[in-house]
């Protein structure tokens, strides 16, 4: 018994590790049920009272000391967690908060997608614009409202440079560089000198759609928007297209897509008729394709812009335009889900 203790003792003084598990096991080795001083203790109890006399002394120390060594590798085990390298490993992660996309991107990110689907590339242009390519390369005649001063920002009072009003400019800019056959869309932000409300900012983005090859037609106008408007609003959606005017456009037209008249909300939305506006379209006219160097005799084409705001607005029943560029994450988390 005694050279046993004595083994135990040694265990217990030789042991150093510093890992919490190996404490641990350490613990259920020496001091649990089945460990070995709990053996000692269960032999001493079936011996005879003299010799009770000579280990009750040796055995509680033993305990003691193993007791003790294992509080005092725990806590500095603990405190080298701390301070050894500042990691903590066994705390809970940080939550991270998601991000979530802005719903004018979410609404952008999908037009262009559909077109892209069926073979219109991407294109770009800079927001702030000469009077050519905002104007007068589309056609614009010298006294249109358009580049009266209600309407648009001047860069450092210059009539020549502005904030561009529309993403046709960049229609310019393409045909430019490019031979026909083009085939491209023109996602970005554009700026109007416009009084703010729920309805209508000084700022807003649109994507702009061109296509010039030989032989373009109306009828493959329409048959395009058909298939954005089917593909973006659903399979059963139902198009209708209204003559209008734009200088760059010949003949033009706006296009509704049929919202509904079922409910309260739709009389709001499409103002009674059950139609909501969607887009502004029309045949290049050919002023613009000649002004950019591409001969209308050979070549047309048709183009559309299409204001994505009012897309958003009722895509996710938003009550007022101001809160897409307050960026508030009450309203910007909701979007969390969408991709
Ligand atoms: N630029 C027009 C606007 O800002 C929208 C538009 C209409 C673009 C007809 C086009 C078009 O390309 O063909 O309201």
């Amino acid at each position: 018994m005694k050279e046993r203790i004595e083994s135990v003792l040694k265990q217990v003084e030789d042991f150093g590790s510093k890992t919490a598990s190996e404490i641990e096991s350490f613990r259920i080795e020496m001091l649990g049920k089945k460990g070995q001083i709990t053996a000692l203790f269960n032999e001493f109890r079936s011996l005879p009272g003299e010799q009770k006399r000579d280990f009750g002394k040796p055995l509680n120390e033993l305990k003691k000391k193993a007791s003790e060594k294992v509080l005092a590798l725990k806590e500095a085990a603990e405190q080298n967690l701390d301070h050894s390298s500042g990691l903590d490993l066994s705390r809970p992660a940080n939550f991270k908060s998601l991000g979530s996309r802005h719903p004018v991107n979410l609404v952008k990110n999908e037009i262009v997608s559909i077109f892209r689907r069926i073979g219109f590339n991407v294109s770009a242009g800079p927001e702030v614009e000469d009077d050519w390519h905002n104007f007068t390369a589309l056609n614009f005649p010298e006294e249109h409202p358009a580049r009266d001063m209600q309407d648009t920002f001047f860069v450092a009072r210059d009539p020549d440079w502005a904030l561009r009003t529309h993403t046709s400019s960049v229609q310019v800019r393409v045909m430019e560089n490019n031979e026909p056959p083009i085939r491209t869309i023109s996602p970005g932000r554009v700026f109007r000198n416009e009084a703010i409300s729920a309805r209508s900012h000084c700022f807003f983005h649109q994507v702009e759609g061109l296509y010039i090859d030989k032989k373009v037609s109306f009828a493959d106008l329409k048959q395009t928007l058909l298939f954005f408007a089917q593909e973006f609003f659903g399979p059963d959606t139902k198009i209708r297209l209204r003559p209008s005017y734009f200088p760059f456009t010949e003949p033009s037209a706006e296009m509704d897509v049929y919202w509904g008249l079922e409910n309260e909300r739709d009389y709001r939305m499409t103002k009674g008729t059950g139609w909501l506006e969607v887009l502004g379209c029309g045949m290049v006219d050919p002023n613009v394709l000649k002004n950019n160097g591409i001969d209308p005799e050979v070549y047309s084409g048709y183009a559309f812009g299409i204001g994505v705001e009012r897309i958003a607005l009722h895509r996710y029943q938003i009550p007022d335009i101001r809160m897409l560029f307050e960026n508030d994450l009450r309203f910007l988390e909701q979007f969390k889900a969408a991709y």
